[in-house]
């Protein structure tokens, strides 16, 4: 039997503050992960704690690495997937989300689409993520809910679909009508939280409302409900799960109001997993043979291992423990004795895993990101991008002896996806490239705590890069020859052509229109 159809893997979109954290609490928590709400922050500083090199994380008060988060409940398998929640986000967030089949943005209702956001939607809308937007904070004071709805419609280009809406906010929130269900939650208690009531109505003109709300309540709810019904577009599934419709959900992560909504939403019209895009063909899920690509690889989760974990998504058939996968780009194949699947409670050892979950399989150093496994080889998944980098700089050595400890360095942290790394073809000082500020001081810091090397980064006279390629090898040789102060290597010994400005990119493309410049390389 397969097992992929229960699987609803996604992804948290949100800027900074939105609501995130405390919504994955609540997730967790009414998925019988977790019995106290909290554990989610406070596991997260107790592992802080114990990792020197995520110092970074702990000054600045930032989750830099992503977890997997894995629950269930009536039947569906859920499994989260973690992006880091700032605003200098890097490549690692993009790598995410490529793994998923969907995703849930979360909004201040006070604030609205924010830039980080917009920025990760975009990513999502790259893959046609499908995306339910849940309107977070209506427990407070907030926009009007016509104003959010249609700056998500404008926006983002998507038809929205108001699920629920909220009677009132802040001080006269009197609870969430369920426009689908027709159901009134509503808060309880002096902290006015929701604790499970639930009140069935007819429709809109059931007179038990008028009972349960506030006379200027109910009148602006019917109102609202009325305009809003013929204004927007009905929900569709098709258009959902095609990236062009997302259902909206008011709510309150704080005050639990909604979160049950969004859990059944995912159940009910989240997509399972999908045929994956791949060479030469894409994977169906219920291909009986086992594959999956690594989207991320983290050091140090443990301090007590140098090992990292590389985490796979998998694609297609049904892992079992000790399985021989073949990397894809090494030929030998590894035994997967001890896979990690990320139960929010503790890190258990998995025996099965179907398409659409994540597991960890320890290594040291073999996995990389954009790495297939399979177990007969020929297959490769397409669609892991490495992003042109926004930031340049040249590295330089305090102890010009460290040389081969410095290589190693910038290898594995290319390698985690943490930064890129350039080999000028002229000169000694290489070259690293970071898509947020963020990921510079990462870099430093686990320099020095993991590798005992001391440097500086200086500014490089370039600002951004772009892979290169060409039909006619000869064509790629003369642009090379003629470029060489500006040619390097990245770490799989592709060229890259490395610029002053995003104008010289252009200004050099329409010079040698038979070379192609790309910003994003697959692997
Ligand atoms: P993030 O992961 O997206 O960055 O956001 P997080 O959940 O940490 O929430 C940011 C702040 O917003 C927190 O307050 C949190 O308690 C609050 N918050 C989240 N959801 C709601 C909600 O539905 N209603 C209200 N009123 N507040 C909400 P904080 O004071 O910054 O942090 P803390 O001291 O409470 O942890």
């Amino acid at each position: 039997m397969s097992h992929f159809d229960d699987r609803r893997t996604f992804a948290i979109i949100s800027h900074p503050d939105a609501g995130k954290t405390t919504l994955t609490e609540k997730l967790l928590l009414f998925g019988g992960a977790i019995h106290l709400a909290g554990e989610v922050k406070a596991r997260g500083a107790a592992r802080r704690a114990r990792s020197d090199w995520m110092k970074i994380e702990q000054q600045r008060g930032i989750s830099v690495t992503s977890s997997v988060m894995t629950f269930e409940r009536e039947g569906i398998t859920f499994n989260l997937l973690d992006t880091p929640g700032h605003e200098d986000f890097s490549e690692d967030t993009y790598r995410t989300l490529t793994a998923v089949d969907s995703a849930v943005m979360v909004i201040d209702v006070a604030k609205g689409i924010e830039s980080q956001t917009r920025k990760l939607f975009e990513v999502c809308r790259l893959r046609s993520v499908p995306i339910i937007t849940f309107v977070n904070k209506v427990d407070r004071e907030g926009r009007p809910v016509f104003e959010t709805l249609d700056e998500i419609a404008e926006l983002l280009a998507l038809d929205v679909t108001p699920m629920t809406w909220p009677v009132g906010m802040g001080g006269e929130f009197e609870g969430i009508y369920d426009l689908v269900g027709n159901r009134l939650l509503l808060p309880e208690g002096p902290s006015r939280e929701f604790l499970g009531k639930v009140v069935e109505v007819s429709g809109l003109d059931d007179p038990k409302l008028d009972e349960l709300l506030s006379a200027p309540g109910v009148a602006k709810l019917r109102e609202d409900a009325e305009l809003a019904m013929a204004g927007y577009a009905p929900f569709d599934a098709e258009a959902y799960r095609n990236g062009d419709l997302t259902p909206v959900y008011f709510g309150s992560a704080l005050k639990e109001f909604g979160v049950d909504s969004l859990i059944a939403a995912l159940a009910e019209h989240a997509p399972p997993p999908r045929p994956q895009p791949a060479e030469p063909a894409p994977v169906s899920p219920a291909n009986p043979e086992v594959t999956g690509f690594v989207f991320k690889v983290q050091a140090n989760m443990d301090p007590n291992h140098r090992d990292r974990i590389a985490f796979m998504r998998l694609c297609s058939g049904t892992f079992k423990r000790g399985m021989k996968l073949t990397p894809s780009g090494h030929g030998k194949p590894i035994a997967i004795h001890s896979p990690i699947l990320f139960f929010a409670r503790e890190r258990e050892l998995a025996d099965e895993a179907f398409p659409g979950d994540i597991i960890g399989i320890p290594n040291h150093g073999v996995l990389r990101v954009g790495d297939t496994l399979s177990e007969r080889p020929g297959v490769r998944f397409t669609g892991l991008p490495n992003f042109a980098p926004e930031i340049l700089r040249r590295v330089a050595l305090k102890d010009p002896t460290k040389t081969k400890q410095l290589r190693k360095a910038l290898d594995d942290m290319a390698e985690e996806g943490v930064t890129q790394v350039f080999y000028p073809e002229i000169g000694s000082n290489w070259v690293i490239g970071v898509v947020g500020q963020l990921q510079l001081e990462v870099l430093l810091s686990r320099l020095e705590a993991e590798y005992k090397v001391g440097a500086n980064l200086e500014p490089a006279p370039f600002e951004t890069a772009r892979w290169i390629s060409a039909e006619d090898p000869a064509e790629l040789k003369t642009f090379m020859d003629q470029n060489r102060s500006a040619m390097a290597k990245d770490r799989d010994d592709n060229p890259v052509f490395l610029a002053k400005s995003a104008w010289e990119v252009g200004y050099i493309a329409d010079r040698y229109s038979k070379v192609k410049f790309a910003a994003t390389r697959e692997r």
